[in-house]
């Protein structure tokens, strides 16, 4: 979380800086600040408590002619949001201006120690502590600001994205990275830093990401160095950026969820593209493809994955038990961690992660590989750090996904997994070639059909405004869509702050049922499937405990229609895809209720898009 952004080149800088801080909002958004180092040895640092947009207004009148500057949106972890506990934090003697993305956990005794030596803090942060720290080395040792920063990694415990000008130095920014992410892009002229590489992206498609442990030093009129803690000059591998301008934008639409979601006909196109082939008939997954034997003599997968994506891997583990006859765990990454995992060489191990950067899913893939279990990784952010710590994987193809409440990546990422999940299930012969074939065909219609689920936007939008007031929902699902009704409520819950529960429909009589009431919506996901029967049981004692339902059935069902308050109908698709086919409604739903009580979809509050915090 929060995010990071740097300019130094002969544009700008605070027009660069500012757009930056707009692409990066979705990583944080309670406080944004900026240092620009002006003309004449001056360090101008800006901040505002809220969204970028009161920065702006701060800066209105202010001056900030500048080519060179660094800035920050902020999720708080260390103190309120606040003007003071905005970045970047400058140094006492006002020399030196820091932004950071991460979390100093040693800084309590670091701030103790330079307490001692006379250091006065002004806010409540740890990224107080290691600007204080550059700069006490910095004077201490005489040395210049590279060295100092060198010198302050050594001693700081805990994850970094940094960036650091100095007031007299209007020439140089340094940056660092550990375990949060940092890329640099490589302009005509101009360098630019972010968290991640929407900020520059107009300007240029050179981009050279981070690796832990690395420092670049980012010099006016020199090529860029990149150096690790110990002083060796890295190699630098410059990669291209496949992002377009077109991704970043609402194209249109009033918000990224919205858009995000009616995307997803295009962006399961992409995803399926060049992996489902021959009219159906085959699957390719490169990243299983390369590495067979593992594949072939795997006992276990463990599924580590947070948040939507958590629920898209529990649908994962229906997919592969189903197709390839694995035992499949799914596992939280922030609790697996901490569970003392037992895995080894036969095991596989599946972090799944939108963003690549989620701090407790990287932290599962560390203890995996340590363990030798292989790990493979599913991740949508091209470069990001889960893809370059696994051994093998597949990225998700939606394209940048920028509005908070995740959609098209859940989409995306339960789709990859049916095609693994087929490609697995081929390789140890566990799905004939008719049924491989009899799904391919299936998979390559599925933008289409989501298409089609999408033309009940209107009717939702209606629904909405009859539920708008309801104080808690019920989210109800078996089988492959238990996960489903997991997700539905995870996404009323974070962008309308209603409460909603999502739980497996026949544990409901176990305990949750105690709560249905006149007052308590339920929305049952209920397409026809092996299970159906079950769950129109189900549908039945919600009903005779005068609960509101909303059915989510198939089209043309006849048995819940006549019981259900109200029923969006559905495609009907094969059990193992009816996920991605369900889900959309419940997108739709939870973004009209939020809509209708005012909030903010694309920024929800207190949430921010990548947590890249334990
Ligand atoms: O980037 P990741 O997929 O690792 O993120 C995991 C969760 O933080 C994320 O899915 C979160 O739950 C979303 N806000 C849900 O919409």
């Amino acid at each position: 979380m929060c995010g990071i952004v740097g300019y130094l080149g002969n544009g700008n800088a605070y027009d660069v800086l500012i757009k930056g801080l707009h692409r990066l909002e979705y990583r944080g958004y309670d406080s944004a600040g900026i240092a620009l180092v002006a003309p004449g040895g001056k360090l101008n640092v800006f901040k505002a408590k809220g969204k970028v947009e009161n920065l702006e207004t701060i800066c209105n009148d202010k001056d900030t002619d500048a080519s060179v500057g660094i800035a920050h949106t902020r999720w708080a972890t260390h103190g309120e949001p606040s003007d003071c506990n905005a970045h970047p934090h400058y140094s006492e003697d006002g020399n030196l201006a820091l932004v950071h993305n991460g979390t100093i956990e040693n800084y309590k005794l670091l701030k103790d120690a330079l307490e001692e030596h006379g250091c006065k803090f002004h806010s409540e942060t740890d990224t107080e502590v290691l600007v204080q720290l550059i700069e006490y080395i910095k004077i201490n040792n005489k040395c210049s600001l590279l060295e100092a920063v060198r010198e302050a990694l050594h001693q700081v415990v805990g994850a970094y994205a940094i960036a650091v000008v100095e007031k007299n130095d209007p020439d140089t920014i340094i940056a660092a990275r550990q375990s949060s992410p940092l890329v640099i892009g490589i302009g005509d002229d101009e360098t630019f830093l972010a968290s991640d590489a929407s900020p520059f992206v107009e300007y240029t498609k050179d981009a050279v990401y981070l690796n832990d442990g690395e420092i670049a030093v980012i010099r006016r009129n020199e090529p860029l160095k990149v150096l690790n803690l110990e002083n060796r000059e890295s190699k630098i591998d410059v990669k291209t950026l496949e992002m377009s301008i077109s991704q970043l934008e609402k194209g249109g639409y009033p918000s990224f969820m919205l858009k995000e979601i009616f995307e997803q006909p295009t962006t399961l196109r992409e995803c399926i593209r060049g992996r489902v082939v021959e009219n159906g008939q085959r699957v390719i997954i490169s990243g299983v493809r390369d590495h067979k034997e593992k594949f072939l003599n795997a006992k276990r997968i463990v599924i580590v994955a947070c948040g939507t994506s958590w629920h898209a891997a529990l649908i994962g583990k229906y997919l592969i038990q189903e197709m390839c006859h694995i035992a499949v765990e799914v596992e939280y990454a922030s609790e697996f961690r901490y569970s003392n995992p037992v895995l080894g060489k036969d095991d596989i191990v599946i972090a799944l992660s939108q963003s690549g950067e989620t701090a407790d899913t990287i932290a599962a893939v560390k203890i995996a590989r340590s363990m030798g279990a292989f790990v493979f990784g599913i991740s949508n952010a091209v470069g990001s750090s889960i893809p370059r710590e696994t051994d093998s994987g597949a990225y998700i193809h939606v394209g940048p996904e920028i509005g908070v409440a995740s959609t098209k990546a859940f989409t995306g990422q339960v789709m990859v997994l049916t095609m693994i999940a087929m490609a697995i299930a081929d390789l140890r012969g566990t799905l004939t070639a008719d049924e491989i074939a009899g799904l391919g065909k299936v998979i390559l219609k599925m933008p289409e059909l989501v298409e089609h689920v999408l033309k009940l936007n209107d009717k939702i939008e209606r629904l909405s405004l009859i539920y708008t007031y309801a104080r808690n929902f019920l989210y109800l699902g078996r089988g492959y869509n238990y996960p489903v009704a997991l997700e539905g409520a995870l996404k009323l819950k974070e962008i309308s702050y209603i409460h909603a529960e999502g739980y497996p429909a026949a544990e409901m009589k176990h305990g949750p049922i105690a709560l249905i009431d006149a007052e308590m919506p339920s929305v049952i996901v209920a397409p026809r499937d092996h299970l159906y029967e079950k769950i129109v049981s189900n549908v039945q004692q919600v009903k005779a405990r005068g609960g509101s339902i909303i059915a989510i059935v198939t089209e043309g069902d006849s048995v819940i229609r006549n019981i259900a308050d109200h029923v969006l109908e559905v495609p009907e698709v094969p059990e193992c895809l009816s996920p991605i086919i369900t889900s959309i409604p419940l997108q739709l739903l939870s973004y009209y209720i939020a809509i209708n009580k005012g909030k903010d979809v694309d920024m929800p509050r207190n949430l921010a898009k990548s947590v890249t915090v334990e």
